[in-house]
């Protein structure tokens, strides 16, 4: 099936990738970070009127990317699945270790917590779910983003996952040309030069000539950064299909 998917969906725009997943499964979730990529909302509303839409709240979001969420569940009438971390685990990272470890010692156990064990919680009750990932987001990691691919991260060893990824050849400008053309809502932080928009200790605002990414986990000395939300990206091509 999933062959004949990538075949079906290699490089076809992102109306034709969305329509093709929500077509093909029932049990599908668009995965919202409050950023830019409410556009995938938009376009399926058009599409279908009952979506299963969600959020990682990993309880350290900017407080406009609450609002914007709010504002965005009330602005399409749906609604929006907000996940939090599993509390006794997360009380106890930060007992030990304070609010601020990733300063310290990275981030991949706070976001181990706020944001993968939630996701594979979530994702262990769905046949399939939609990102929107591009390409353009990240020059390490991204590049090889297929429209569609067996999720080997979050696969249960007696269900297969799939992972579409509609918008990964769309440029961050053709996604802001849909926001303008739609008047699609959207988060004021982009207003402040932020692009790329995570939790708000780990996000900052770029310079012009900076790319998006460089303002995410910027104190980290890495140069592959994904959260875990997304680990098959740093897997060999090969598992994408
Ligand atoms: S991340 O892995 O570095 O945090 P990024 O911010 O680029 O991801 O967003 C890429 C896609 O991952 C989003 O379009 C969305 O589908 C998913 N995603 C990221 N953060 C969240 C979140 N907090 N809640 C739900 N989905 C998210
Ligand atoms: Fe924690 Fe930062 Fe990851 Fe958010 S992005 S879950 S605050 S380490």
């Amino acid at each position: 099936m999933i062959t004949q998917l990538q075949t079906e969906l290699l490089d076809k725009s992102p109306r034709k990738i969305l329509r093709t997943a929500l077509d093909a499964f029932e049990n599908i979730a668009i995965s919202f970070s409050g950023a830019e990529d409410v556009i995938l909302i938009d376009m399926a509303l058009q599409m279908k009127k009952n979506i299963q839409v969600f959020s990682l709240d990993t309880g350290r979001l900017h407080p406009e990317t609450y609002r914007f969420i709010e504002q965005v569940s009330q602005h399409y009438k749906i609604k929006i699945d907000c996940l939090s971390p599993d509390a006794m685990v997360l009380e106890a990272m930060v007992k030990e270790k304070g609010l601020f470890s990733f300063y310290e010692e990275g981030h991949q156990q706070c976001c181990g917590i706020r944001k993968v064990a939630p996701l594979r919680r979530k994702l262990s009750q769905l046949d399939a779910w939609i990102t929107g990932q591009r390409k353009d987001q990240s020059l390490d990691t991204r590049q090889s983003l297929p429209e569609v691919q067996i999720d080997t991260t979050f696969s249960l060893e007696n269900k297969g996952l799939i992972k579409f990824n509609p918008l990964l050849n769309w440029s961050s400008e053709q996604v802001w040309d849909y926001i303008d053309a739609y008047q699609v809502p959207f988060n004021p932080l982009h207003k402040h030069g932020f692009i790329s928009i995570g939790c708000e200790p780990c996000t900052r605002a770029v310079l012009p000539n900076q790319h998006e990414r460089e303002g995410r986990w910027w104190w980290e000395n890495i140069t592959k950064k994904e959260c875990g939300l997304h680990s098959d990206n740093l897997k060999p091509a090969k598992n994408s299909s």
